[in-house]
């Protein structure tokens, strides 16, 4: 079993570490715990402890667990250390390499990868002082990963939220999973995926979408990489970081992500995840001003990206495709695979919060009939398909 040592730091995100143990566990990966002071104001030794079910450490100055294991083997027997929340605190001790309770000295000690997931207020991760001690960080081989961008506990506005644990857990897994040659299933493969929606101009202000975040796509993106696949992720406009390891293109309409997937063959499986706008508007080169009546849209039909791969000539071996569906989704499904050439579908309903949200529930329509798989974070989903895909491939 893999083994992480969790450094819980103090900032209000330290709620979500707790979640994050139960994900791991749940991933069948050994949690032990070490809770900062400011940590302890924000949950309880207990907490973790329950959840980990392991003991959760808090001193350096505990003379009983000093006797029974030395402190310094805690950030030796882990095969990664993370940190979660990584407050700009623990970030600038980090870069500094101050030792100055059990958390920082654990960090400074190991000899193992460390992973941290900041969470501080927009200003403070904007602050020159993070920046710097982020850069450095990362210099010195530390995975920083970027935080989340949004509403913030202290009223604000912008990037600082901690990662949401589902994305923490695929991290972590990214980092146990590198450096094991057995989980290179696709070393020497080359693996194009389409992402997010598209945008299709009506004039310069204005365009129409369809409604897309790109996790999903990133996610397999992601997994594929982890992988060993080399990765070509054509991406429409979202506002995702681009996974490690991948090649990212970014296009804005059907017809520019259309020259991109036929740039980027030839390619050993292609899987198609964007939200495709079908349709473009004729583009007013000036921005169209409020007259009396509405303007009508002079509609034409984009290019079906999939089916001209899966029935061209350079059809790479396995082409994936999606539907999003919000009825009768396993009929649509298995007419779309047989009408645009896939050999696969992945079905997904968009009835409930599927969009923008973390988890997806999906159906995967193949040759042989249709597997259901039970409701899972899109991570999990991306791993599992990218597992598939190295099979057939
Ligand atoms: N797709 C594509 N190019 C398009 C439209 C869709 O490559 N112009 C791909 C999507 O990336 C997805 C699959 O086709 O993998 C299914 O997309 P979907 O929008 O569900 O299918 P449509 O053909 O648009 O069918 P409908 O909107 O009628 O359900």
């Amino acid at each position: 079993m893999k083994r992480i040592l969790l450094i819980v730091g103090g900032g209000i995100a330290a709620y979500k570490a707790a979640e994050l143990i139960r994900l791991c566990r749940k991933a069948g990966i050994g949690v032990k715990c070490v809770l900062t002071e400011g940590g302890q104001h924000f949950v309880t030794p207990m907490t973790l402890a329950a959840l980990s079910e392991n003991q959760v450490y808090t001193t350096l100055w505990d003379l009983k667990d000093e006797t029974e294991m030395g402190h310094i083997q805690l950030s030796r027997e882990a095969d990664l250390v993370v940190v979660a929340p990584a407050t700009a605190d623990l970030l600038a001790k980090m870069a500094a390499g101050i030792a100055s309770d059990l958390a920082t000295t654990l960090l400074l000690a190991t000899d193992k990868p460390v992973l941290a997931a900041p969470a501080m207020n927009v200003r403070m991760w904007q602050h020159a002082a993070t920046r710097r001690n982020v850069a450095t960080l990362r210099g010195d081989g530390v995975t920083v990963l970027e935080p989340d961008e949004g509403p913030m506990a202290c009223g604000e506005y912008g990037p600082g939220r901690m990662p949401e644990p589902p994305a923490i857990l695929a991290a972590i897994q990214a980092a146990l999973d590198s450096g094991s040659s057995a989980s290179k299933r696709l070393t020497g493969k080359h693996i194009l995926v389409t992402a997010g929606p598209t945008h299709e101009p009506i004039d310069p202000v204005r365009y129409i979408a369809n409604r897309s975040s790109g996790r999903q796509g990133f996610a397999i993106a992601e997994a594929l990489a982890r992988l060993g696949a080399r990765v070509t992720l054509v991406s429409g406009p979202v506002t995702l970081a681009t996974p490690a390891g991948v090649t990212r293109i970014d296009i804005e309409t059907a017809r520019e992500m259309a020259e991109a997937v036929e740039a980027a063959l030839p390619a050993d499986a292609a899987v198609m995840v964007a939200a495709v706008a079908d349709w473009r508007a004729d583009t007013a080169l000036q921005k169209i001003k409020k007259g009396d009546a509405p303007p009508s849209l002079q509609l034409s039909e984009n290019p079906d990206i999939l089916a001209q791969l899966a029935h061209g000539p350079r059809r790479p071996k396995l082409v994936v495709g999606f539907a999003a569906e919000t009825e009768r989704v396993i009929e649509h499904a298995t007419a779309k695979r047989t009408r645009k050439g896939a050999d696969w579908i992945v079905a997904n309903d968009v009835s409930g919060d599927v969009m923008g949200g973390e988890a997806n529930s999906i159906h995967l329509v193949t040759a042989d009939g249709v597997e259901h798989w039970e409701r899972l974070p899109k991570s999990e989903v991306a791993r599992r398909l990218a597992e598939r895909i190295a099979d057939a491939l």
